[in-house]
């Protein structure tokens, strides 16, 4: 079988080393693996691959696709992928659904605890060399306990699961909206159909976003939604920047209508020089890191290895993403 190994990034960071593909030919001797490392790799090397290990193949592209009957993609979100398109075509999506869900979700405590704390103030300050303590803690501190307080996930898959295991540990309430509600599993108050977000915004005092983006979730968080937020509440964005109208945010911020945010993930990435964000002093900016790992290439090449056995020998592979659903 012929077999494309492309995973290949803008960033550096989410480039496979290319160790990995002589892993995989070490492995499977029995397939052909031609690899890209550049969109125009992809884009000639597509029409005879049958398999393809890539982040995303673009309407075009899929036009030149005739032979490709799966994708494994390196990421967890593919709403950049789902064009008509794709959504009819009989190619077989999965994803690495699950293999960041523990950083991303360690990240979501650490942002939640450092607005809390108000971490993201005194790192400030630090750069510039004074001593904060009457601000931070005087009378009207802004600083307090996530004991007791209620974390929202809107989005409870594999990532909102996770987060909501580590926020009962550290004594949170947690609340979730899903889409296909099931009973709420212990250490989880409630779960909820995304119809009654509303409920959710109104008494989380973290609002944790892991949804995909779909066109029922696209700029979720807008002018409406945001007046639903508490005013001490904070808003932690790691699904897609797209989840959230930047505009409507922005001025909640400005006008501490919501407290604060811990925003990894952008409309546009890498998030320009010109962004509001970058100044306000109430927002920890982070450069979609949320889930990185010291070895991200294991578990990826092992699932992709693992879903490569089971389409040799047609078994249900792992991850497979409903196009339908966007996901
Ligand atoms: C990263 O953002 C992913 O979708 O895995």
């Amino acid at each position: 079988m012929k077999i494309l190994v492309g995973v290949t990034s803008y960033a550096a960071a989410w480039v496979m080393p290319r160790v990995w593909v002589e892993r995989l030919r070490r492995d499977f001797p029995h397939h052909d693996f031609v690899d890209a490392w550049d969109d125009a790799g992809i884009r000639r090397l597509v029409p005879e691959a049958e398999v393809a290990f890539i982040p995303y193949l673009s309407r075009d592209m899929l036009a030149s696709a005739t032979r490709l009957r799966w994708i494994q993609v390196p990421a967890v979100g593919v709403g950049h992928m789902l064009s008509p398109e794709m959504i009819a075509s009989p190619i077989v999506l999965t994803t690495a659904r699950g293999l960041r869900a523990r950083a991303i979700a360690e990240h979501v405590i650490g942002v939640a605890l450092a607005l809390a704390r108000q971490l993201h103030v005194a790192v400030r300050r630090q750069i510039e060399r004074r001593w904060a303590q009457d601000e931070l803690e005087g009378a009207t501190t802004a600083i307090r306990s996530l004991a007791g307080a209620t974390m929202g996930i809107v989005g409870f898959g594999s990532i909102g699961q996770e987060v909501a295991r580590m926020a009962a540990a550290i004594d949170m309430r947690v609340i979730a909206t899903k889409r296909r509600v099931d009973p709420a599993p212990a250490g989880v108050a409630r779960v909820l159909p995304p119809d009654r977000l509303d409920e959710l915004l109104a008494e989380s005092d973290v609002v944790v976003l892991c949804v995909p983006v779909t066109p029922d979730t696209r700029a979720l968080i807008n002018r409406d939604t945001l007046a639903r937020m508490k005013r001490s509440a904070f808003l932690v964005n790691i699904g897609r920047g797209r989840l959230v109208d930047d505009e409507a945010l922005v001025e909640a911020l400005q006008r501490r209508t919501i407290a604060g945010a811990a925003l990894d993930v952008f409309t546009r990435e890498p998030l320009d020089a010109s962004s509001p964000y970058w100044d306000l002093p109430n927002v920890i900016v982070t450069p979609h890191t949320s889930g990185a790992m010291e070895d991200y290439w294991t578990p990826l090449v092992g699932l992709f290895a693992e879903n490569l056995r089971r389409f040799e020998s047609g078994q249900p592979l792992l991850n497979l993403v409903d196009k339908t659903a966007g996901y």
